[in-house]
């Protein structure tokens, strides 16, 4: 067949959805929760940093077909995608529908090294990746208002009442302060090091929260109050950054922590791992996230004892340590 028995192409022979040869791109950053977590949820505030080294990618082609999903959990139709990926789904079809293109068929893949269930941000790091790549493929501008609702509605899927703490740190990029719904930056006076810990325990956010509620029911004073002592403990924390003060710092993380413990979210291998890094000469140590299993975060003095540290806490049983500096801001 020549290429002159071809039929003319006519604008009508154009497919609606061409399919583009290169994948379009989304990509969030894991975090850790620095102080407030739980409390957030009553409206106390809360800060977070960024973990750069942890990242999801997700990669978006315009597809004919049903869509699909590619990822280490599962590959297959994303309509049989299991219930544990309700988030990414609900982040594909939010995005769809939200750019006006809700009947489109997409070929979704995802690559991410964060630890599903450990607090660390995997839920809202993949739904924010997700409805990145999805507006990229389809040349659709979200602004952060718009991306961050997007992100939530995945995220409620995930844990039914999210604060969207987790919504905004995934994309921050650096240390966020988080109150009345709203971010703002902090400022950090000295660079600060800081290790992840891994329990290698699904953490349980959703039953954590849901524990918390029971107790304030239960107990409104007593649970009234740990939460204003997070919330103190949070807001002397953004004064500690800003000072330098890492002694203090480290010491407020501790104070959270046994608060965190008193709240009922607290489990036995993070307590384990706290006083392996405070053993180990750290500034201070705390669970970080929903708890009841998941990540130890760890104030360390310097890079070197950073890795002394992160050492002694995989002789104590974790099973992935990770570093990361927050920089000074001034
Ligand atoms: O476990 P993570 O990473 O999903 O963090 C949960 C943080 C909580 O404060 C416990 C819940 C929330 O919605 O902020």
């Amino acid at each position: 067949m020549t290429s002159s028995s071809a039929r003319p192409a006519r604008p009508s022979d154009a497919p609606a959805t061409p399919t583009p040869t290169a994948a379009a791109s989304g990509r969030a950053s894991g975090k850790a929760i620095l102080l407030g977590e739980h409390a957030v949820v009553y409206r106390r505030p809360a800060l977070a940093i960024p973990l750069s080294a942890l990242q999801v990618r997700a990669d978006v082609l315009r597809s004919n077909g049903p869509s699909v999903l590619h990822s280490d959990l599962y590959d297959g139709p994303l309509a049989a995608a299991p219930a544990r990926l309700g988030p990414t789904v609900t982040a594909a079809a939010a995005a769809l529908d939200a750019l006006g293109v809700a009947d489109e068929s997409i070929e979704l893949r995802i690559a991410s090294n964060l630890p599903a269930e450990r607090g660390v941000g995997s839920s809202a790091a993949v739904a924010a990746a997700v409805v990145r790549a999805v507006a990229a493929a389809f040349g659709g501008a979200l602004d952060a208002a718009a991306e961050h609702e997007l992100i939530q509605r995945a995220e409620r899927v995930a844990h039914v009442s999210p604060s969207g703490l987790d919504a905004h740190a995934v994309r921050a990029g650096a240390p966020i302060w988080f109150e009345d719904g709203a971010v703002s930056p902090v400022t950090v006076a000295t660079p600060l090091t800081f290790v992840v810990a891994d329990t290698g325990i699904a953490g349980r956010t959703r039953e954590a929260v849901a524990g918390v509620r029971t107790r304030h029911d239960e107990d409104p004073r007593g649970t009234t109050a740990l939460l204003d002592e997070l919330g103190e403990l949070t807001r002397d924390a953004r004064t500690h950054l800003a000072t330098g003060d890492a002694r203090a710092l480290g010491a407020a993380m501790d104070r959270g922590h046994a608060a965190l413990g008193l709240l009922g979210v607290g489990d036995p291998a993070l307590d384990a791992l706290a006083a392996a890094a405070r053993a180990h000469g750290a500034w201070g140590a705390k669970l970080t996230g929903g708890g009841r299993g998941g990540c130890v975060l760890v104030l360390s003095r310097d890079d070197e004892s950073a890795a002394e540290v992160a050492g002694a806490l995989r002789a104590a049983g974790a099973a992935a340590t990770w570093t990361t500096t927050v920089e000074a801001t001034t």
